[in-house]
């Protein structure tokens, strides 16, 4: 497990970037908390710095949208899904299992 942040940190609508051997970021939006691999399928870009909208977050890039639930885009130019992980909310701290990684087809 990775500690993110606290809670308090990570308001509703923002993202937060972890650093490591894969970039994941953490999302708040729509009362929950969500974890992807941070750079877009299509090509380098960062999806922490991405627009959030309901349970999305639009590419900063080319504008492709990520489902924050399975990393599966719902529209051109991007046509992989990006990872998602399991985020755990302990003590008022959120944390990302970047152990398991949930590949979707
Ligand atoms: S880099 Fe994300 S849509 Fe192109």
């Amino acid at each position: 497990m990775i500690r993110a942040c606290p809670v308090s940190e990570l308001p509703e609508g923002e993202a937060l970037r972890l650093e490591g051997s894969v970039p994941v970021s953490v999302f708040h939006a729509e009362g929950g908390y969500y974890a992807l691999d941070d750079t877009c399928s299509h090509q380098d870009a960062s999806l922490a710095d991405g627009w959030i909208e309901g349970c999305y977050v639009e590419c900063p890039l080319h504008a492709a949208r990520f489902d924050l639930r399975t990393g599966v885009p719902n529209c051109l130019p991007a046509k992989n899904a990006v990872r998602t992980y399991p985020v755990v909310v302990a003590d008022g701290v959120i944390y990302v299992d970047t152990r398991v990684r949930q590949d979707v087809a």
